[in-house]
């Protein structure tokens, strides 16, 4: 018996080690599966459990005997978290931890350019590879379903299409960088409300055409090799430990080899924790313990009660190792890649990109002449600094720190340019002055870091008479509001409870709008406001979260250096029940269980269904030029389902400034066997045009484009039959339409 034991030691050991002597799993001319079996079978039961779970907040064992190392995971989205103590939230107390902070999701989803998707991946998994962190958290794709939602500004907005474009080159950027992305929060995570028990039912159409692709799109397209669980419950089982979720789409259906890490405190239970495919456990408050408890990680669902039941032989040993193979694969490709590069930090570089992502994200929404000037008047934006001579700015989010608050994207960066130090570093021999307006948070804070206190005791009569008094000789008027980070707007953890602005804005905004009618007003957001004066107000600019460019960019927009392209990545209502969610009365849900009763019909969707005219329509923006659209062509009027039709469209810049627009295209299903959207983003593309130019535009529809979710076949189908393509520069400006038939 010994003897075949140690000729079966020999055997293996001549097995795993490469021929200059090297263990096969530090061998990376090897196989990548060669590897994680050798690994995994140099390890005890002991080290297997302790690499499932965290050791603290944000880091968990590797095997230092075998020359494994620790994984470190940071949030994201948006910048690189500061270092925070081993077991709290609060800051280590770095020097050298300051970040840049990149501009919020949705304005990045609001570029609409997949190229400054890879420049935001590559320059913030730099960040990441610097501050040695081989898991960012990030990026968010969880859809926009209510404009309620405390985290929209983390994530990409209502179309999965425009996510899915969107997401597969930041996961990519990221990864080159030997950083895995960690996509979130998988999946129906639309809600903050309730967001640890709620549970929700949605139909298979909803999930698969809806909910799921800009995940499957990080998984299959842009490979990511990490993806978090969310904290809501999914057909009664939690998403961290779900089967349906983890193991027969993710793992089943997109052949998914990466980790699946749970959100924090997002496991719920050992047994199902085990077999239905997470992998890391992570989190502060597991098992009842509560935050404040030293060591609490010992007790984690898939620490020591894990070990317990793999020693008793309850739980064989092989649904651990399944756990560490996809873990030992995550280190292969990020701490253990010899080739992966340094990265770099806060660079001047990153501060270009952020301001350059910023700049192409903002929205005009509305630009046209003051209601006392002449028909055919000149818009009020860009501001003339030729004729100027006096600009007030009013609004607190013209001087508050927007990168501080908002949850686990909170950030310690390196600077935050505000947008009225950018509009004076703009503004030359132009006087910029300041005025309140009203005042709705002293300043901003979490975990222990502070922003500059910029509390005003004034009463609100005070400050607004302060403000109108200011505005009555200006050239121009810029209002500078919004949302922001606090509790209760947006926010983690908690949702917003109404559409309208805090703070009574809307009375500021129309009391400026009366006196005077050079009123451009700002809104800083990552989800729709209400606005009860558009029609009073002559410019709106939507800003989203800029980060650290935040003034920068803004400034460079509203004086016309920086010609607008942004488009919304959502649509904006009117009010709340012009949405799905609101307008059947299922948000936010009753005792715990939720029905997405809009099913398929979400953001324009819902609109275009119910014929609803929104405040500001699903990828509308306008540009201080003029884009004039042909008339679309098609190769042919028919296709088969192999077969790809080319659409061809001329757009030419008719205005006199140099300008970039989004030509997009939407598919409409003339007859189907089961309910579809009037039309849905198919396809999209973001050009420059300098004045006069014309370039022809051509898009390749394929049957794919074609296809709906049937869901009691399970499978995506097209039906033959009559479609129409519909092109334009918004979901409601559509300017030219083909028909085409599937045979
Ligand atoms: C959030 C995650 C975040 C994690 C770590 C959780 O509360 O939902 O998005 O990555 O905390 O900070």
């Amino acid at each position: 018996m010994k003897r075949i034991l140690l000729m079966f030691c020999l055997f293996f050991s001549v097995l795993s080690f490469s021929k200059n002597n090297t263990p096969l799993y530090l061998d990376d001319s090897q196989p990548m599966e060669v590897r994680v079996e050798d690994a995994l079978s140099r390890m005890t039961l002991e080290e297997k459990v302790a690499m499932v779970h965290a050791q603290s907040k944000f880091s968990s064992p590797g095997v230092a005997r075998l020359g494994i190392p620790e994984n470190w995971m940071t949030d994201g989205p948006h910048g690189i978290r500061a270092e925070v103590l081993w077991d709290e939230w609060n800051q280590a107390g770095w020097t050298n931890d300051s970040c840049m902070a990149f501009p919020a999701l949705t304005c990045l989803a609001a570029t609409w350019n997949p190229e400054m998707a890879a420049l935001y991946g590559k320059s913030i998994g730099e960040e990441a590879r610097y501050r040695n962190k081989n898991v960012l958290l990030g990026p968010g794709v969880n859809i926009y379903r209510t404009p309620l939602n405390g985290r929209n500004f983390e994530y990409m907005g209502e179309d999965p299409y425009l996510a899915s474009r969107m997401v597969v080159p930041y996961v990519q950027g990221v990864q080159e960088n030997g950083v895995a992305a960690c996509v979130k929060h998988y999946a129906l995570n639309n809600q903050e409300e309730d967001r640890h028990t709620v549970n929700v039912n949605v139909d298979d159409r909803a999930l698969y055409e809806i909910y799921l692709p800009a995940f499957k799109a990080a998984v299959t397209e842009g490979k990511a090799w990490a993806i978090m669980g969310a904290y809501n419950r999914y057909k009664g089982q939690w998403a961290c430990q779900n089967e349906y979720l983890l193991k027969n789409i993710l793992r089943g259906e997109w052949n998914f080899d990466g980790v699946v890490v749970s959100d924090w405190g997002g496991v719920n239970n050992t047994k199902e924790a085990i077999y239905n495919g997470l992998d890391m456990e992570f989190g502060s408050w597991t098992d009842g313990l509560t935050e404040n408890k030293s060591d609490a990680y010992s007790q984690y669902y898939l620490a020591n009660p894990f070990l317990k039941l793999l020693k008793s032989g309850e739980v064989a040993e092989e649904e651990v190792n399944k756990k560490v193979r996809n873990i030992l694969r995550l280190a292969f490709r990020t701490t253990m890649n010899r080739n992966r590069p340094f990265g770099s930090f806060a660079t001047a570089e990153h501060g270009l990109a952020a301001r350059q992502i910023a700049e192409e994200g903002i929205v005009l929404l509305k630009n046209s002449a003051p209601s006392n000037s002449l028909k055919g008047g000149m818009p009020v934006l860009p501001l003339n600094m030729n004729t100027a001579k006096k600009i007030l700015v009013v609004g607190e989010n013209a001087i508050k720190a927007m990168t501080i608050g908002g949850g686990s994207s909170s950030l310690k960066v390196k600077y935050e340019i505000s947008p009225l130090e950018g509009i004076k570093q703009k503004a030359g021999k132009v006087k910029v002055e300041y005025a309140r307006g009203y005042a709705g948070e002293k300043t901003a804070e979490q975990d222990g870091l502070t922003a500059t206190d910029i509390n005003d005791d004034r009463s609100p009569e005070e400050l607004l008479t302060e403000a109108c008094t200011m505005a009555k000789d200006a050239d121009y008027v810029v209002f500078i509001g919004g949302l922001n980070k606090h509790d209760g707007q947006d926010c983690e953890g908690g949702d917003r409870k109404e559409l309208g602005l805090p703070y009574d804005q809307d009375r500021v905004i129309s009391e400026l709008a009366k006196i005077n009618k050079n009123l451009v007003v700002v809104i800083v957001s990552g989800n729709a406001v209400a606005m009860p004066w558009v029609n009073n107000v002559p410019a709106i600019v939507e800003t989203w979260y800029l980060g650290s460019e935040a003034g920068n960019a803004l400034a460079a927009v509203l004086t016309g250096e920086v010609n607008p392209s942004g488009k919304l990545p959502f649509s904006f209502p009117v009010k709340l029940t012009d949405i799905g969610a609101h307008a059947l009365g299922d948000y936010p849900g009753k005792e715990q269980e939720e029905t997405y009763r809009e099913s398929i019909f979400v953001g324009y969707r819902w609109i275009e269904k119910n014929k609803i005219k929104p405040l500001f329509p699903f990828g509308h923006g306008l540009s201080y030029t003029q884009f004039a659209y042909g008339k679309a062509s098609a190769s042919a009027k028919s296709i088969k389902e192999n077969e790809t039709l080319t659409i061809t469209i001329p757009v030419k810049n008719t205005g006199k400034l140099a300008g970039k627009e989004v030509v997009q295209l939407y598919v409409g299903d003339i007859k189907s066997s089961l309910p579809r959207p009037l039309k849905e983003l198919k396809h999209f593309a973001k050009m420059e045009l300098q004045p006069n130019e014309s370039k022809d535009i051509t898009f390749n529809i394929s049957a794919t484009d074609l296809k709906f979710f049937d869901d009691k076949k399970h499978e995506w189908i097209a039906e033959p039959g009559k479609f129409k393509i519909y092109i334009g520069s918004s979901s409601a400006d559509i300017r030219s339409m083909v028909d085409f038939e599937l045979k």
